[in-house]
């Protein structure tokens, strides 16, 4: 069982797919967000889960986040739509156990620029076959870690990129972000 500690910035329907999932015994302790004005904010507030926005940025700003994951005891980070890159603090604070979802087929349509529609705009220009997502470690390059679990879908003929947005959050990312954590749940175990 894990203590999982979230960094969001948005919506937050990854994060509410951790919380909703019932086949990992891990725990959101902690919900911290670069933007008060997130909605992932409130899914926390609903499940009585401590939150906190950080909205510095900068080493002032890591050090504020390491300090709330430490008070909650964190063995997990996870990135969830969080829109800031990570400095060296945290990264070498909680190295090896920082995990991030991206919206496409790592290494495709991935790194610096390559985030929300975006990506999709650029797997439609290129005429991809296939997309999907991808759950990777986090390092200090954008989105270059080891790839934990990927998973495909077809990109239709008429999609445009909201809608195969849509169709891979909630299709592919949510339930890959679950099998992701309980992945590592069963590592630790073994
Ligand atoms: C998702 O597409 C995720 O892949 C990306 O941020 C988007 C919003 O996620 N990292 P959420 O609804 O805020 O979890």
């Amino acid at each position: 069982m894990l203590n999982i500690g979230v960094l969001v910035s948005g919506s937050g329907s990854n994060l509410q797919a951790i919380i909703d999932a019932d086949n990992i015994s891990s725990k959101v302790v902690c919900v911290i967000s670069s933007n008060p004005e997130a909605y992932a904010l409130s899914r926390a507030k609903t499940h009585n889960i401590p939150n906190y926005t950080v909205a510095t940025k900068g080493s002032a700003g890591e050090l504020e986040i390491i300090n709330h994951l430490q008070h909650h005891n964190v063995d997990l980070v996870v990135l969830a739509g969080y829109m800031r890159i990570l400095g060296p603090e945290l990264i070498n604070q909680y190295q090896g156990r920082i995990i991030n979802i991206h919206p496409s087929l790592l290494p495709k349509f991935g790194g610096p620029g390559y985030y929300g529609l975006k990506v999709h705009t650029a797997v439609i220009d290129n005429k991809e076959k296939k997309s999907g997502a991808t759950v990777h470690y986090v390092v200090d390059e954008v989105d270059a870690g080891e790839i934990i679990l990927q998973r495909e879908l077809d990109v239709e003929q008429n999609d445009t990129p909201e809608t195969l947005a849509q169709r891979i959050l909630h299709e592919i990312e949510h339930p890959l972000l679950v099998d992701a954590i309980r992945l590592l749940e069963n590592k630790v175990r073994n």
